[in-house]
């Protein structure tokens, strides 16, 4: 079959080339696959894993071959999936990280979905939100822009944060701010896409009890802060780490019964076929894609 595959001396260290066909184990489904989604972090650091490797965790399409367990959807139902080794024709998958596609979802909109809404979900799902202040950075990316959605969903007061006046088109938040610039009061709970001296700043504005989401470090930049700045008399204010991607299917069924319902949009702000990935990567790191960018798999 053919796959994008880590290739270290390819543009952007991935190539279309011929790759195994996928093995499943007991628990796992066999996908065919026909739309796939980037996410920044695979981008990014694609380069890093040994060469060969099928890259890329964001796919849907259609089952192929049910598990040998009995477990999952049948042959033939519309899935979306969350799992290494998506970008290729074909992929092995645990049936408890993939979600049936409800009628009148486009398959390339249901592979925007699931690392970045996941993250989104699961990451709001950590504090109580109704009536909250809950500050998003990086709003205009993929994980930001449905964390914007999901956490007006939640009844939270939502402030945007964006890098530039052109990258807030289309944000339904009830602020949108360029980097911090004017939130005047504190807010409850802060989602990071960004990291770096941003970070050290949002930190600041952080109300008692407060938490950090750390989601991920787009700005690539080092956090420094100043001694005793993370001190606190009253009710803790935290920093997590998120990284939880276990058990997925149910969350991403429900990110896809919002996306049926008409109160979550995909935002695919970038198409194309996989065989543009370099044109989609570029546009991604350039900051330059609003929300998601999907590619068509050829089978
Ligand atoms: N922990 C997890 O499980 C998990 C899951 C998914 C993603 N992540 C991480 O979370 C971060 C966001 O992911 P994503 O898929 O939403 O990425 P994305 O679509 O590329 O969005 C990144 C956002 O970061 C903002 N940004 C601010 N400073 C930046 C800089 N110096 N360089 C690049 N971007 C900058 C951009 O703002 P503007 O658009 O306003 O320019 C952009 O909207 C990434 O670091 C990713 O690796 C972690």
């Amino acid at each position: 079959m053919l796959a994008l595959v880590v290739a270290p001396d390819a543009p952007g260290s991935l190539r279309l080339a011929e790759a195994p066909e996928p093995r499943p184990t007991a628990g796992q489904l066999v996908l065919e696959v026909s739309h796939i989604s980037l996410n920044r972090g695979e981008v990014t650091f694609a380069g890093s894993r040994p060469p060969g490797t099928v890259h890329g965790y964001d796919a849907a399409g259609v089952v192929l071959h049910p598990a040998a367990d009995g477990s999952g959807p049948a042959a033939g139902t519309r899935v979306a999936a969350f799992g290494a080794g998506a970008w290729a024709q074909r992929m092995a998958v645990e049936t408890t990280a993939v979600a049936e596609v409800p009628a009148g979802v486009d398959p390339a909109d249901a592979a925007a979905l699931p690392m970045a809404g996941l993250t989104a979900l699961r990451t709001l799902r950590t504090r109580d939100i109704l009536g909250r202040r809950v500050l998003v950075t990086g709003a205009a990316g993929g994980v930001g822009r449905y964390a914007v959605q999901l956490a007006r969903l939640g009844g939270a007061h939502v402030i945007a944060s964006v890098g530039s006046a052109a990258r807030a088109e289309g944000l339904d938040a009830d602020e949108v701010v360029i980097g911090l610039d004017g939130i005047d009061r504190p807010v409850d709970l802060i989602l990071d896409n960004v990291g770096g001296p941003q970070l050290v700043a949002a930190w600041q504005l952080l109300a008692a009890g407060g938490s950090v989401q750390n989601i991920g470090w787009a700005s690539g930049e080092p956090a420094v802060f100043e001694p005793y700045s993370l001190f606190f008399v009253g009710a803790a204010k935290t920093m997590s780490t998120f990284g939880d991607v276990r058990e997925v299917g149910p969350d991403l069924a429900t990110l896809l019964g919002f996306v049926a319902a008409g109160r979550l949009s995909p935002e695919v702000g970038w198409r194309g076929t996989w065989q543009e990935y370099g044109a989609a990567a570029a546009a991604l790191l350039g900051r330059n894609v609003p929300g998601k960018a999907v590619l068509s798999v050829s089978q």
